[in-house]
């Protein structure tokens, strides 16, 4: 079977003004479709610069990134644009809803933006409400809802397009222990029955748990874990 996603040899570093601050290097490894994977290690160790990379939102200064057969470095800014809309799913530990939108009008962004008009991006914005059991909230404002409902108006919204990837960075860590149970539940339960590959960043042994297989990131190197 083919890879969902690879990674070769990647290495990022920062350009910082007392020179170029190196993160990790050499980081290469695979993740097949269907899997659920943890991605873990200390705080700065560089695990969201990691996801970013992964989905597109950044460049590595080393190595390559191939997602669902496309060489990530060989594409533009427009092109990377694109193919995120398309086939990423993203959910950030803080949310990252637009406050002045409803739930549904955050929940359907990637199809909007994707060109699609409201009377279609909307009724399906709304199954992914359904899909979230936040049908009922979905004219409420993010600032109207608690940080669980948010977090799965954003879950959501990652997966209205349709993705083939999922990234997760800490999608429970900014929650209470048992609505993070509840969320992490939801995603595995969603992974499943969408057919999803899912990468999450954690620090929690309970989501990491639920995964197929951790990776663990050390010392500018990313390991295999148990
Ligand atoms: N835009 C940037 N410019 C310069 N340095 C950065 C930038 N983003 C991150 N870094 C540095 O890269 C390192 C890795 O950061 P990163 O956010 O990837 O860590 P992390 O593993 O996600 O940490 P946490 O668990 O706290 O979220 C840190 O030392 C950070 O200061
Ligand atoms: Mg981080």
């Amino acid at each position: 079977m083919n890879d969902m996603i690879q990674a070769i040899d990647l290495g990022k570093s920062y350009p910082l003004p007392e020179g170029a601050y190196p993160v990790f290097s050499g980081v290469s490894f695979a993740v097949k479709p269907g899997e659920m994977v943890a991605i873990m290690g200390v705080s700065g160790v560089g695990k969201t610069t990691l996801l970013n990379l992964l989905g597109g939102l950044d460049r590595p200064t080393e190595g390559r990134i191939v997602l669902d057969g496309d060489d990530l470095g060989a594409r533009t800014i427009e092109e990377l644009a694109a193919i995120r809309n398309r086939k990423v799913g993203f959910v950030f530990q803080f949310f990252h809803l637009l406050p002045e939108f409803t739930a549904l009008e955050n929940a359907s962004l990637p199809l909007l933006i994707r060109g699609i008009d409201r009377s279609r991006a909307f009724p399906r914005g709304l199954d992914l409400l359904r899909d979230v059991s936040l049908e009922d909230k979905a004219s409420m404002r993010p600032s109207q809802l608690s940080g669980g409902e948010q977090q799965r108006v954003s879950l959501a919204r990652a997966l209205v397009g349709s993705p083939k990837l999922l990234l997760a960075d800490e999608p429970t860590g900014n929650l209470d222990w048992k609505t993070g149970e509840s969320i992490i539940r939801l995603i595995r339960d969603l992974h499943g029955r969408m057919g999803l590959t899912s990468i999450l960043v954690t620090h929690n042994e309970r989501v990491a748990d639920l995964c197929d297989r951790r990776l663990l990131m050390e010392k500018g190197r990313l390991k295999r874990m148990g």
